[in-house]
């Protein structure tokens, strides 16, 4: 694809080296979130975030990504034509839905290739060479339908019950992981698991648990990086630090 020189393009960018040999992929950004735990007053897409809108450093990621050959990105749909100006003329913006699965079922209907890798814009640090390491695993397993970017869980997760909050299991921590984002599908999969009632969509906290329930195989892809998500007000500083140090240590 053409490489913007819009106001997302990153003065520190260093192409990073090219892993794949004729993978290429579609990402898909979901960026059309409220924003209301967020408590901004707007979307959280365009929440400023280390001096930029949030979604600029996702799109930052998947245009320096090697694997990523187009970008679709489902927008709060009041604010389609600002996503457009903020995006650059490379990237396709759709309305996105009222639910997260509903946006990125939105935006795939946009993409075309094999693959698609869905991103939550809220996760602004997620880097080119993650987009590339997940794409290149996928196209390394065609046992699988999908990889899912995650960390180990460092908690002990219990269940519990009940208003009281009985514990009722604690389960073996060694077979937890966080999942985050990206998530790399052959787009057909994913394309059939997401073609379901709205209200189901509404239901997903992300799209492999759809791909896997309509059967498909779906596999961690270990992150050692920090990844994390801005969610609350308090995320905002632990991401920023990340961020600023990120940027001195690549100046
Ligand atoms: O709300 P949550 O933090 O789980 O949202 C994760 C991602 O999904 C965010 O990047 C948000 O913009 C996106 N989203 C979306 N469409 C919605 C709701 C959330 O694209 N209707």
């Amino acid at each position: 694809m053409r490489r913007s020189t819009s106001t997302t393009s990153s003065k520190s960018a260093s192409a990073p080296p090219r892993p794949l040999s004729g993978t290429r992929a579609t990402a898909v950004i979901a960026a059309a979130g409220s924003g209301s735990r967020l408590g901004a007053g707007g979307p959280k897409a365009l929440v400023p975030i280390g001096g930029r809108p949030l979604v600029a450093w996702s799109l930052d990621a998947v245009r320096r990504a090697q694997a990523i050959d187009a970008i679709v990105v489902a927008a709060p749909p009041a604010h389609v034509d600002e996503l457009r100006e903020l995006a650059g003329d490379d990237v396709a913006v759709v309305p996105g839905g009222a639910s997260r699965s509903e946006s990125v079922a939105r935006a795939l209907a946009a993409a075309a290739g094999e693959f698609a890798v869905v991103h939550d814009a809220a996760r602004p640090l997620a880097s080119p060479e993650l987009f590339d390491g997940i794409v290149a695993a996928l196209a390394e397993d065609p046992g699988v339908a999908g990889l899912v970017a995650a960390a180990p869980v460092i908690d002990t997760i219990k269940r519990c019950r009940g208003e009281e909050l009985e514990v009722v299991e604690t389960p073996d921590r060694s077979e937890f992981w966080a999942i985050q984002t990206p998530q790399a599908f052959r787009a057909d999969a994913l394309r059939a698991a997401l073609d379901v009632p709205t209200e189901r969509l509404a239901t997903a906290t992300d799209d492999a648990s759809l791909v896997e329930a309509a059967g498909g195989r779906v596999r961690v892809y270990p992150v050692a990086e920090p990844n994390p998500k801005l969610t609350r007000p308090v995320d905002r500083f632990l991401i920023e630090a990340l961020l600023r140090e990120r940027e001195t240590l690549t100046r």
